[in-house]
């Protein structure tokens, strides 16, 4: 395989290799190659606040699900927001990512206020958002107001599979027409998907690397579906982990320029699931900077890693695991890097 061109499989070639397990070794030293020609050894680092668990919508596979009337819900104040931005840049974070459910209390002119504050304050940080769907108005407000990046994920490319996973209130298609509002205002756009989800083929996870195809996003957040046990997905069992791994390699393969991370569920399922992750090509970890008393209520999933610990631990922790991983771990902004920019 040639390192310097991007790797174009068909979905013959796709299907094969994500269903071997006996090349694996060989398929990350490949993707890390990749890795290293555009970004190095360098591994970047987002502090991810999760401010609202409160959600609008009732995907079938996630905690936060209107529906779910046993989670206890919480909203971070502009202030608590802020006070978490400033405990994470005197850690060293220079991105965060402001997460949450889809919030009707949080408003366009709340999070206008919410984002211009962080980026007067911070002037020198990335603002990463992912709060969901949105009209292109309120994603060009942000904009504006100093957001930067955007994360979204698909999901799942396949309309059947979309509706199996979504309520029929939601649609593939508002999806689509929202990441590529996010791109046309000029976001670093992230989008991506659940591996193992409930009802997925490997002809869903092909459709799935077609869109991202298309859609060219910088970053791609993927990550093993985990069950939820107040979810109606409940009785599914976990994605795997292996096929998870061999997904990041592939992706990086063909994507060498994207930011990936290492996501907190690979490292939910698997305890060294993040440094695994970082060995197939991914390039980006995002500790919890989320106050340790909400941790647990953000519940997605079961089991969720770092809801017990305080901020400085989950940084010291990375840091030590991305170093023991053979990383560098990187505090800069990190932005993705473009093909233009930094082919000599
Ligand atoms: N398992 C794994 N990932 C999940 N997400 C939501 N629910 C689950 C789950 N049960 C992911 C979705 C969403 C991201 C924030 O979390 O992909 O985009
Ligand atoms: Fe809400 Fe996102 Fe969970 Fe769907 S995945 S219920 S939009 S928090
Ligand atoms: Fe949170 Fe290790 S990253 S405890």
């Amino acid at each position: 395989m040639l390192s310097n061109t991007p790797f174009e499989p068909t979905d013959d070639d796709l299907s094969w290799l994500l269903g071997q397990d006996n090349f694996d070794s060989l398929l990350f030293i490949e993707a890390d190659k990749v890795r290293q020609r555009i970004y190095g050894r360098r591994v970047y680092l987002r502090g991810l606040i999760e401010f609202t668990n409160y959600c609008k919508n009732n995907c079938l596979y996630c905690g936060l699900r209107t529906g779910n009337h046993r989670v206890s819900r919480y909203r971070l104040s502009k202030e608590e927001i802020l006070s978490c931005c400033r405990e994470g840049y005197d850690l060293g974070y220079r991105t965060f990512v402001l997460q949450g459910g889809e919030d009707p209390f949080y408003t366009d002119e709340v999070m206008i206020d919410i984002i211009s504050a962080i980026h007067t304050a911070f002037p020198d940080c990335a603002i990463t958002l992912s709060i969901g769907e949105k009209s292109y108005d309120s994603y060009k407000a942000f904009f504006d107001a100093g957001a930067r990046r955007y994360l979204l994920r698909h999901e799942t490319a396949d309309e059947d599979h979309y509706r199996k996973l979504h309520p029929a209130s939601m649609s593939l298609d508002n999806r689509k027409k929202c990441l590529f509002a996010l791109k046309e205002i000029g976001y670093q756009v992230g989008s991506g998907f659940m591996v193992g989800s409930p009802y997925q083929t490997m002809e869903n996870i092909i459709t799935d690397i077609r869109f991202l195809q298309e859609l060219k996003p910088d970053m791609i957040g993927i990550g093993p579906f985990i069950t939820q046990h107040d979810t109606p997905f409940s009785a599914f069992p976990n994605g795997s982990v292996e096929l998870t791994l061999r997904l990041i390699a592939v992706l990086r393969l063909m994507f060498p320029y994207a930011l990936i991370p290492a996501t907190t569920a690979l490292g939910t399922l698997e305890s060294e699931g993040r440094e695994l992750g970082l060995k197939a090509g991914a390039n980006v970890v995002m500790p919890n900077l989320s106050p340790v008393g909400v941790r647990k209520k953000y519940a997605i999933y079961d089991d969720k890693i770092c809801t017990g610990e305080k901020s400085a631990q989950c940084r010291f922790c990375l840091q030590r695991r991305v170093c023991n991983a053979g990383y560098e771990f990187s505090l800069d902004v990190g932005d993705a890097k473009r093909p233009e920019k930094s082919e000599k």
